[in-house]
């Protein structure tokens, strides 16, 4: 595994030994579904193959691996259409005199409805754990309410991995396999509206805390490394979420796409600084905003009258014309004078409102960025 090589999402990915991501990959898509293939000698295991949508790029990754005989198991964590909808598909594929569904008794009521036919093996009548022909343990824990009253993870003790089905899971403008910085907030706005509460998320990391880790296998998102793990655990421990969260159903749910591309806001951030830049983009992008890219003040105010933003996110200290600067220019010019403009400034102190102010800046926002203040002010001047 390693976090910067640039993997061929056309084909079947080895994450750890004998763990395969099979997933597929589009590039546009903000919401990932990521099964994963676990071969142990000549039997193999199947995690959350996915929605019948995915089904044949998936079904091919996973017959690149294994023959369909070799599959013994296909673990369906919950009951979630994007997880198991094509569970039909694989048993026409697959011998299924063989084959079991790893599951849990609550969730299997309403797996029958996809019309499977296979054997269930039920973990909580089998002391939660799967012993493979090997010897090699596959261990299950419930997750209460995190998000199906009955969902369950599965723990590979051998090479340390967490199958985290929907948990650690993230909503990723540009997705890569595995997660780079920056992926607590692409985790938040997915568990945020999916979770029932920030006391059952709680409870569940504390439990997630006590395994020895070496690398989270998200359903949705990217995989998680080791040493991003005690992070990825901190942050969902305390976020606020579900019942908890006290944001607007808007917010809760905004990352479902419901408006074509052409009805979303679009925004100009004006920034040099490249990880300031990126920071923005992915706050923006996942909260449903078209974002539009200036590293400096004379492109601000070029593309300001060209593309007619909705808004400017306008850095102050800038090269060839600083931000005070190109407001005061888009200001100025009766095509682009309408265009509300946030200055963003990391020193924003005693008299710096005024001078935004009169350059003719609608607002400020302060670095570090408050996310949730930054997007209050974004949606409110947008709903104005
Ligand atoms: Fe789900
Ligand atoms: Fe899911």
């Amino acid at each position: 595994m390693d976090k910067n090589h640039s993997y061929n999402y056309a084909e079947a990915v080895e994450v750890t030994r004998g763990i395969y991501w099979v997933g597929s990959h589009d590039p546009k898509e903000l919401f990932h579904c990521n099964p994963y293939l676990l071969v142990d000698g000549e039997e193999a295991v199947l995690f959350d193959p996915g929605g019948v949508t995915d089904y044949s790029e998936v079904a091919r990754k996973v017959f690149s691996i294994v023959k369909p005989a070799q599959i013994r198991y296909v673990v369906l964590h919950h009951q979630d259409p994007d997880l198991c909808a094509s569970a039909p598909l694989l048993e026409e594929a697959i011998d299924h005199g063989q084959m079991k569904i790893v599951a849990h008794s609550r969730a299997s009521v309403l797996i029958g409805y996809y019309g499977i036919e296979s054997e269930f093996y039920l973990v909580d009548k089998n002391h939660y754990s799967l012993t493979l022909k090997s010897g090699r343990i596959l261990r299950f824990l419930t997750t209460p309410f995190c998000h199906f009253p009955a969902a369950i993870v599965t723990y590979d003790e051998r090479e340390k991995v967490l199958f985290s089905s929907d948990l650690f899971g993230a909503i990723s403008p540009g997705w890569s396999l595995f997660a780079k910085e920056g992926y607590e907030e692409r985790m938040r706005v997915f568990h945020v509206g999916y979770m029932a509460s920030t006391r059952h998320l709680s409870k569940v990391m504390e439990r997630m805390a006590t395994l020895d880790l070496e690398m989270i296998l998200p359903q949705h998102g990217s995989i998680i490394p080791k040493e991003m793990i005690p992070g990825c655990i901190d942050f969902l421990k305390s976020l606020p979420c579900g019942i908890d969260a006290q944001e607007t159903e808007e917010e809760l749910y905004g990352w479902i796409r419901v408006g074509k591309a052409d009805e979303k806001k679009h925004i100009l951030i004006v920034e040099d600084n490249g990880k300031s830049m990126k920071l923005l983009r992915d706050i923006l992008t996942i909260s449903g905003y078209v974002t539009i890219e200036a590293d400096d003040g004379r492109k601000a105010v070029e593309l300001a009258k060209e593309k007619k933003p909705d808004l400017i996110l306008m850095d102050i200290q800038l090269p060839i014309l600083d931000g005070l600067e190109a407001t005061k220019l888009i200001k100025a010019d009766p095509a682009t004078q309408n265009i509300p403009i946030f200055a963003l400034t990391a020193f924003a102190m005693g008299g710096d409102r005024e001078r935004f102010i009169q350059a003719g800046c609608d607002d400020y926002v302060s670095k570090p960025y408050n996310i949730g203040e930054l997007l209050g002010k974004v949606k409110n001047i947008l709903a104005g």
